[in-house]
């Protein structure tokens, strides 16, 4: 499962660093001694315990054979979330075989670790077994066959790790996008499990994983839904809002939203009080909020050199940090995830964003030879500078009955 890594990134990732090591280097003071407490010696896990605040990363499950990696994730974050290990098509690639092997690889990481495990994902249109939508593209499986599959498949999983998961993604990526709306030119639901079931599958698939393990935090989880726009029927994040709205005046048991923030330096994002705003809406709803999948690619230069890649690298570092001020704001604002820490292992590397593979890259906190960026830098101050009276601890959510 691990990814190769380009020479040209290595190289990319090389020159950058280097130069951005030199700039920090003559502007910082010498110091011969560094007291206990600097901030800049202590892992991210450690500087957002005391905003009772879970640091996190996707775990690339084939990486952790890879002793710098492991070490890494072990000791830099309180949370862990399995990249691809716990989808559908890892856990029954063959219909009624299950393989749990690296989904229980992944827990033995984590809970060797002490680390709190965010499962996803449950319901998702990407990573689905052949089996399954050739059935259905077939007409082998029908709709009422598909929805005790799903029935089947969430309980089964929730009910594998019971008691072992703090955060579950219920639902991922449900939701049109306000520039990719469909042909009715409004935001509305979309993929699988909607063109399938209708929208009914969103609230059964909370009921049945409440029902398989009462404890679990239960997310929906999207990705552009870090701020609102204008309300309107364009307006992702208002869908996304609404929906939530509906469903607990229906009394269904969600307790989360789960922003994916996957932003990339070549669009111009969000300040920190955008980010709040958007946290504080949704915990006005009464469900916990996390930041779930956070990664900040760009958009690589032709000619790669320091002058090219470190206001790259700057912008970056202020995007992770807007993130970060934005959840520590916001008091029901639990985790904050980020999708690989290392340009070695991230899905940007592997994903056209439009320009080709691995055009948009460089998007982690370490470089691919696990050397901190400016972003990491940045994360460590966000968290040790924050305090009262606009930063207090974190309110625990629990599990709606
Ligand atoms: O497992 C197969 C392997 O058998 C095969 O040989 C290889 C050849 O390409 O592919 C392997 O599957 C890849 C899989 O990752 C596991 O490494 C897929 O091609 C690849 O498309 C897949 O990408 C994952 C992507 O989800 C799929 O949609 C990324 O690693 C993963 O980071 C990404 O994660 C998603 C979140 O789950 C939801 N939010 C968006 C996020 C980024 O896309």
């Amino acid at each position: 499962m691990s990814r190769t890594r380009t020479r040209a990134a290595s190289a990319l990732g090389g020159l950058a660093l280097a130069a951005v090591t030199a700039l920090v280097a003559t502007s910082s003071p010498a110091v011969a001694r560094r007291p206990p407490s600097d901030p800049s010696t202590q892992t991210l896990a450690t500087l957002a315990d005391r905003h009772h605040l879970a640091v996190g990363t996707a775990i690339d499950v084939g990486a952790l054979s890879d002793p710098t990696y492991r070490s890494i994730a072990s000791t830099e974050f309180s949370t862990v979330t399995p990249e691809n290990v716990m989808k559908w098509e890892a856990l029954e690639p063959t219909r009624g075989r299950y393989d749990w092997s690296a989904a229980d690889r992944f827990m033995r990481f984590a809970e060797a670790n002490d680390q709190q495990v965010r499962g996803h994902v449950l319901v998702w249109s990407n990573q689905l077994p052949g089996w399954l939508t050739e059935g259905v593209a077939d007409g082998s499986i029908d709709r009422t066959e598909l929805r005790a599959l799903l029935r089947k498949h969430v309980t089964d999983v929730v009910t594998r790790y019971k008691g072992r998961i703090w955060q579950w993604d219920v639902v991922n990526e449900a939701v049109e996008d306000g520039f990719d709306p469909g042909p009715d030119g409004v935001v509305g639901y979309k993929g699988f499990w909607y063109d399938n079931l209708g929208p009914g599958y969103v609230a059964d698939a909370f009921r049945w994983a409440r029902a398989a393990d009462p404890k679990a935090l239960l997310f929906y989880n999207d990705y552009n839904i870090d701020a609102f726009a204008d309300g309107g029927s364009l307006d992702k994040t208002q869908f996304v809002y609404d929906m939530v709205r509906d469903l607990k005046a229906r009394g269904v048991p969600v307790d989360g939203v789960g922003s994916q923030a996957h932003l990339s330096t070549r669009y111009p994002n969000y300040s920190s009080f955008q980010i709040a705003d958007a946290l504080n809406r949704f915990a006005g709803l009464g469900v916990a909020t996390a930041l779930t999948e956070v990664d900040v690619r760009n958009l690589l230069p032709e000619e790669r050199t320091g002058d090219t890649i470190n206001p790259l690298l700057q912008a970056q570092a202020f995007n992770y940090g807007a993130l970060m001020q934005g959840c520590l704001a916001s008091r029901k604002c639990i985790s904050y995830t980020v999708w690989g820490f290392d340009d070695g292992h991230s899905w940007t590397n592997d994903w056209d964003f439009g320009g080709g593979v691995g055009t948009e890259a460089l998007a982690a906190i370490y470089d691919e030879d696990y050397r901190p960026k400016p972003a990491y830098a940045q994360l460590q101050a966000d968290l040790a500078y924050a305090g009262p009276p606009m930063v207090l601890p974190r309110i625990p959510q629990k599990p709606a009955r």
